[in-house]
């Protein structure tokens, strides 16, 4: 059985909810709360901008921070995941834009989503996203699905590793928010 099929055939063991008040989700498919997302309180709404220490993420792995309410990816990607998303044909794409808030409309080559270092190179080491199933706002499942990204189970879309839906019922790639390098170890978003 390969991992995709052992995802979807369990994929009731992957549902649950977020636990109120959870700061940092690093694993599951947590259906965010509708609610936090339609009515930030007021302490989240005051952090539209946060920092974070990624010097500790090492390749192959992300951590997912909460921000504005939702999931947030940061994957520090391994020289495979970088070559396998940057080979990957735009005409195979359901959805040909990046969907990265930092440069608005542009084709969805992974140079267009993967965020540039603090020495200004494009190397694609690093990937932010927004953890939300573009489809019904679950949040996938990280090194998972059959284009080895993300899979959310609730109804089976598969994203590559830029985070780019390749197959199932989300129209749209993950989402890129404003993030940069503050410092060759901290990203700032919003
Ligand atoms: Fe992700 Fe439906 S919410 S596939």
């Amino acid at each position: 059985m390969s991992h995709a099929e052992d995802q979807t055939g369990t994929r009731r063991d992957f549902l649950y909810y977020a636990t109120a008040g959870a700061g940092v989700v690093t694993t599951g498919a947590a259906v965010w709360p509708l609610v936090n997302q339609m009515n930030p309180s007021a302490d989240v709404q005051a952090l539209s901008s946060i920092r974070v220490a990624v010097d500790s993420v090492a390749p192959g792995t992300q951590i997912t921070v909460k921000w504005l309410g939702k999931p947030v990816f940061i994957r520090r990607r391994t020289e495979e995941e970088i070559a396998e998303a940057r080979a990957v044909d735009l005409s195979e794409l359901p959805d040909g834009d990046a969907r990265n808030n930092n440069i608005g409309a542009a084709p969805a080559t992974d140079e267009n989503r993967s965020l540039t270092t603090f020495d200004g190179e494009n190397t694609g080491e690093w990937l932010v996203q927004m953890g939300v199933c573009t489809h019904l706002g679950c949040v996938p499942l990280g090194d998972a699905g059959d284009f080895g990204g993300w899979f959310c189970p609730c109804h089976g879309s598969h994203y590559d590793t830029s985070g780019r839906i390749r197959r199932g019922p989300a129209p749209e790639n993950l989402p890129v928010p404003v993030a940069e390098f503050v410092d060759a170890d901290t990203i700032k978003l919003g």
